[in-house]
């Protein structure tokens, strides 16, 4: 893959959005910071700007973020999710989204019509650009300290060359990506989000995340 490719991300002035772009500017990526206000992600970018050694970071209105990434984070909250997604429609040809949204109601899971939150950013693309599921169970509190080990990423989508292309990017923040299927699996990555904030609530912890055993891989 391109060493100097970039990165947009969607609602990227949030928790998971600050911390994977932090993930993402510290081995060198060029990210931008989207917001649905233009000025709101530059002041994240400038509150942001001394943790990251080099000049990489910077923010634009969702609509402007995405013109020049060859990659596209969607991380807003599932109540934007379709609509954010039908705003950007016509702008992705090209691009590989990368969706690590997760259908909650008041902190508790549960599967949209379409199926999953993919499903649902696949159908309304309609072939435009490959969807990837990635990133939905790591914390944001583990990927904004770009020192904490991370856990691992599963990965699942119907595009192999897309999917490939993301799991190199998971690689590049130090996590360990694993191929977790067509995006038909994606309901269950998604919903594993609301086991890991049922376990967090039990044992008083603010980051479990998955460890995928048994496999000889890496
Ligand atoms: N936080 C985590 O640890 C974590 C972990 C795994 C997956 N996720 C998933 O990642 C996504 C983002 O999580 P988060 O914790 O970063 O959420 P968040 O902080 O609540 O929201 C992220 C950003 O989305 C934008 N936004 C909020 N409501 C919106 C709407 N209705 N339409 C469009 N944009 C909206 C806001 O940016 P602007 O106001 O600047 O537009 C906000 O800063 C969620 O789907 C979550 O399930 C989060």
């Amino acid at each position: 893959m391109d060493k100097e490719f970039v990165i947009a991300i969607v609602g990227g002035t949030g928790s998971m959005g600050t911390a994977l772009a932090l993930r993402l500017a510290a081995p060198g990526v060029r990210v931008i910071i989207g917001s649905r206000e233009r000025e709101k992600a530059k002041s994240v970018v400038d509150s942001l700007k001394d943790k990251i050694s080099g000049g990489r970071l910077e923010g634009d209105t969702n609509q402007d973020a995405v013109k020049d990434a060859e990659f596209v984070v969607i991380a807003v909250p599932y109540e934007g999710h379709a609509k954010i997604i039908a705003d950007l429609k016509g702008q992705l040809a090209g691009k590989t989204l990368i969706d690590a949204v997760v259908p909650l109601q008041k902190g508790r899971p549960f599967v949209p019509p379409a199926g999953s939150a993919l499903l649902e950013a696949q159908t309304i693309l309609a072939g435009e650009a490959p969807v990837i599921g990635a990133m939905h169970n790591i914390s944001a509190l583990d990927l904004q300290d770009t020192k904490a080990p991370l856990g691992d990423v599963l990965v699942c989508g119907d595009g192999a060359e897309a999917k490939d292309k993301v799991m190199e990017i998971i690689r590049r923040i130090g996590a360990t990506p694993y191929d977790a299927g067509p995006a038909g699996n994606a309901y269950v990555v998604e919903g594993i989000t609301g086991v890991l904030i049922a376990l967090n609530r039990k044992y008083k912890s603010k980051h479990a995340s998955v460890k995928i055993t048994g496999i000889d891989q890496h």
